[in-house]
């Protein structure tokens, strides 16, 4: 019985205890409140206005998961990243009852179906397309989907290894992105884009020039199979890469040539390209060097530089063009970027697609110059409208971090990723598991080409790349739709693309 009652007088005195520290810790809050000077909720609200700050992060989550509806969120909805997470695993991807998509929105692509449509017997794969036929050795490749540019750096290690064994599977292609080229990028077998970043990360000297011994070397490799320079990208045009110190371990900084630890930060344009002329001259120089299609990445943000760029290549012979161009669209996505540049500068890849692919026609360079579009294009609809707008291929960031796990907990740019994808935490990394995750990226990547295929036999041709601007409408302002064709009719008498 003492000993029964001793217990209990021992908790009652913890209890006391617990709430007395309780309450001091609530007046020692209370008091640093009201005599801070910088937060004004607090010194008005003191203690109870720090719960401001929790349940603002808290609302993220809650957002997401309780009272977001299918079409809400930003950047990706739940309707567009379930459709990701169920191709990835391979299951059923019908949904039931009717569409949660508003058709009225002004923008919506709406395609036109036939009233014939091509039977599965007619069906066709996609041709097969030569990028770079003046090269030493030109590019082939029959895939339409690939994986846009992410740096080993702002992704990790089996994120990296994951992608690269997952397109190897699927046929598709991995653009490096700006952090050159890495083991990891090479393990899995795929074919290789290697970007060239503003900082020349893995070809870089000391003073940040192009090192041609490293570029031979690296270009070498039989993986690699095109070079891409990076001249902007949709999220932070005009701004170099942001490698946050967090990230930049001994071998991120191996890899890179830079400091460990520290902010990883490239220049903001390419000291050598500074006008179309300058620009031709970094792609010829490559070129040479590598013997492989080179091609360049940019957001548009107008059209003057792009027209004097096609105008001088005709002046100096086909021969001297990009084998491609990577347009981004303003909306692109980073590891890490401004807001005001992430959110407003750069042209949307739906505005900038169709204007450049006019371009390219009028200047008779549309089949020598290929066009990968990127941007937000990670379903099977929105990949089919690039198509539709005029671009030979479509690739994705944000799709396949999706196929990896990516749950979209914005935290890319903090080391904290959740599912392991942009984290160098290894306890973090623990998640993401390569055998598992490449699967999905292949069954991703297959599942969005099988649907754009059935996109393009609705509207009654035999291959997703016979799609033309009058298979896609587009919703206006007054709630109906007009044909891609009659925004943009230039292009109906020099659609030159061969399907
Ligand atoms: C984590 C991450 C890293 C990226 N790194 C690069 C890069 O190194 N170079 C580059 O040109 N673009 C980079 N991008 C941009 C993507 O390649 C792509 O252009 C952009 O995100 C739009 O495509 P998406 O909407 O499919 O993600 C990165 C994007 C993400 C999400
Ligand atoms: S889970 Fe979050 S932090 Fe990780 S990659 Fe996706 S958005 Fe970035």
């Amino acid at each position: 019985m003492t000993f029964v009652s001793d217990v209990l007088a021992l908790f009652a005195y913890l209890f006391v205890f617990v709430i007395g520290v309780g309450a001091l810790w609530v007046i020692v809050l209370y008091i640093i409140d009201v005599s801070q000077t910088k937060h004004a909720v607090r010194r008005n609200f003191p203690v109870v206005g720090r719960f401001r700050y929790l349940f603002e992060h808290l609302g993220e989550f809650f957002r997401q998961y309780f009272f977001a509806q299918d079409r809400e969120e930003m950047p990706f909805n739940r309707a567009e990243r379930s459709w990701v997470y169920r191709a990835a695993k391979n299951i059923d991807t019908t949904v039931p009852f009717g569409s949660t998509r508003d058709l009225r929105r002004v923008g919506t692509t709406i395609f036109a179906n036939t009233a014939y449509a091509t039977l599965e017997e007619d069906a066709e794969a996609p041709a097969a397309y030569t990028i770079g036929p003046y090269c030493r050795q030109p590019y082939v490749t029959d895939r339409l989907f690939h994986i846009s540019a992410m740096s080993f750096g702002a992704i990790s290690k089996p994120a990296v290894v994951a992608l690269s064994r997952g397109a190897k599977k699927a046929g598709c292609w991995m653009n490096t992105g700006e952090g050159g080229v890495s083991p990891y990028h090479l393990e899995g077998g795929a074919d290789i884009v290697m970007q060239i970043g503003t900082a020349k990360y893995g070809v870089r000297n000391p003073d940040g020039t192009l090192n041609e011994e490293m570029l031979a070397a690296l270009a070498g490799q039989p993986q690699v199979k095109m070079l891409e320079i990076k001249l902007s990208q949709g999220a932070k045009p005009g701004k170099g890469g942001i490698l946050p110190g967090v990230k930049v371990n001994k071998e991120i900084a191996t890899i890179r040539g830079i400091a460990v630890g520290q902010d990883s930060i490239s220049p903001n344009r390419h000291p050598e390209i500074k006008d179309s002329a300058s620009l031709l001259d970094m792609i010829n120089r490559i070129r040479d060097i590598s013997g492989k299609p080179v091609g360049f990445k940019a957001v548009f943000g107008g059209y003057d530089w792009f027209e004097d760029l096609l105008r001088l290549i005709n002046e100096r012979g086909v021969e001297c063009a990009p084998d491609f161009i990577t347009i981004d669209s303003g909306d692109g996505g980073t590891g890490a970027a401004p807001q005001a540049l992430i959110d407003n500068v750069g042209l949307p890849i739906r505005e900038s697609l169709p204007v450049a692919v006019d371009l390219l026609n009028k200047y008779g360079l549309k089949e020598r110059i290929r066009v990968v579009a990127t941007g937000k294009l990670l379903n099977p609809e929105y990949v089919a409208a690039a198509l539709c707008a005029g671009a030979d291929f479509v690739a994705s960031a944000r799709g396949f971090m999706f196929a990896l796990g990516c749950i979209q907990a914005l935290q890319c740019n903090k080391n904290t990723c959740p599912t392991g994808i942009t984290t160098h935490d290894k306890k973090l990394q623990r998640g993401l598991v390569p055998e598992d995750k490449a699967e999905r990226v292949y069954h991703y990547q297959r599942a969005v080409e099988h649907d754009v295929a059935m996109i393009a036999h609705s509207c009654g041709v035999a291959r997703p790349r016979l799609l033309r601007r009058e298979h896609a409408r587009i919703v206006q302002a007054n709630g109906l739709s007009l044909p891609m064709n009659e925004l943009y009719p230039l292009s109906d008498s020099h659609h030159a693309r061969e399907g």
